[in-house]
């Protein structure tokens, strides 16, 4: 890819904090390198050898399940070393055990730090404090930029966008709990960048008027919504960040925004269904829509290897590179 400048493009950024610190340009680059590693997962030996004698670390201090282990694997599919560390309880609210931690784990000879935080902002503050290459795997409500990333590389394959990665054309809504959201702020990012227009809906209380200045619609009323949607992304009812109740009831809550087969007849026919896991069943959707032909969950599971194999790759490429940018 050549930019208007003439000169070739060059990745720059050795840490992965967020989409929002991306250009276009970055989020192409990094969606057609995870195509190019795609393939290393269909293998009888899954594994080439980039990152040789590397050490990635997974800091977690939330718990995770699919994030962690598609960060192990990818580490492990370029051929990384891989160390995991996970810490509960209450001293990680204090930032200074963040750093600490992170400071001694590096001095054993760390090239990644693949973190995981409950406070937004936590992984900016860790890539301060160190030298080695730091991914956010979801900081707070802040950014979770690989779910962004994987959720544009899921969306471009099933629309046909793979050659490209533009979305010129295509309205993708973001649905339910969008306030306390870090796949939602990613995604926001993401799509805008791509050229994507985005419709977030959701009740009142979960989405915050502030959103509309990042150039996204709102709406209240997923009927209204669904028909003119290429795509739709189910966000989980974030239940343990849910400081108040936002809504009057679970079942309330379905009734109105709630993916059910019946919904989806309103539905253009070939909307792509999305959900970063883990999926109140019942709840964000029906299982008879999580587990259907328009379901592209497992998709989604998926192309994250691929998209942190290429993260992993492009954050230590970029560790000589000057001046090393968020
Ligand atoms: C998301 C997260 O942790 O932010 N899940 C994930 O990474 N698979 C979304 C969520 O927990 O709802």
């Amino acid at each position: 890819m050549t930019p208007a400048t003439g000169q070739p493009y060059v990745w720059t950024h050795k840490h992965l904090l967020g989409l929002d610190y991306l250009s276009a340009q970055d989020i192409r680059f990094l969606l057609n390198t995870a195509r190019g590693l795609a393939d290393v997962s269909t293998r009888s030996v899954k594994k080439v050898p980039a990152l040789r004698g590397r050490v990635v670390v997974n800091l977690f201090f939330e718990s995770s399940t699919r994030t962690r282990a598609s960060f192990t694997l990818a580490a492990e599919r370029l051929t990384a070393d891989v160390l995991d560390f996970t810490v509960q309880g209450s001293s990680v609210s204090k930032g200074e055990t963040l750093r600490d931690t992170a400071r001694n784990i590096e001095a054993m000879g760390v090239d990644v730090i693949v973190c995981r935080h409950p406070l937004s902002g936590a992984t900016h503050q860790l890539a301060q404090s160190v030298k080695c290459s730091v991914v956010n795997a979801g900081d707070g409500q802040h950014e979770h930029p690989t779910q962004g990333l994987l959720d544009l590389y899921t969306l471009a394959q099933r629309l046909g966008r793979m050659e490209t990665f533009d979305f010129t054309g295509i309205t993708v809504a973001i649905v339910g709990d969008v306030a306390h959201s870090r796949v939602a702020r990613s995604n926001i990012h993401g799509l805008r960048k791509l050229g994507g227009k985005v419709i977030l809906v959701g009740p009142a209380t979960l989405l915050p008027r502030g959103f509309a200045d990042m150039g996204c619609e709102l709406s209240n009323n997923l009927d209204e919504v669904l028909p003119r949607v290429d795509a739709v992304n189910m966000l989980r009812v974030q239940f343990e960040r849910l400081t108040s109740q936002a809504f009057p009831s679970v079942r309330e809550y379905a009734t109105f925004f709630g993916l059910t087969t019946q919904r989806l007849r309103q539905a253009k026919p070939g909307l792509v269904v999305m959900h970063p896991g883990p999926i109140n069943r019942g709840i964000e959707m029906d299982s008879a829509v999580a587990d259907g032909a328009q379901s592209a969950v497992l998709s989604q599971v998926t192309n994250g290897l691929a998209v942190r194999m290429a993260t992993l790759f492009l954050v230590v490429g970029a560790q000589g590179a000057a001046p090393a940018q968020a």
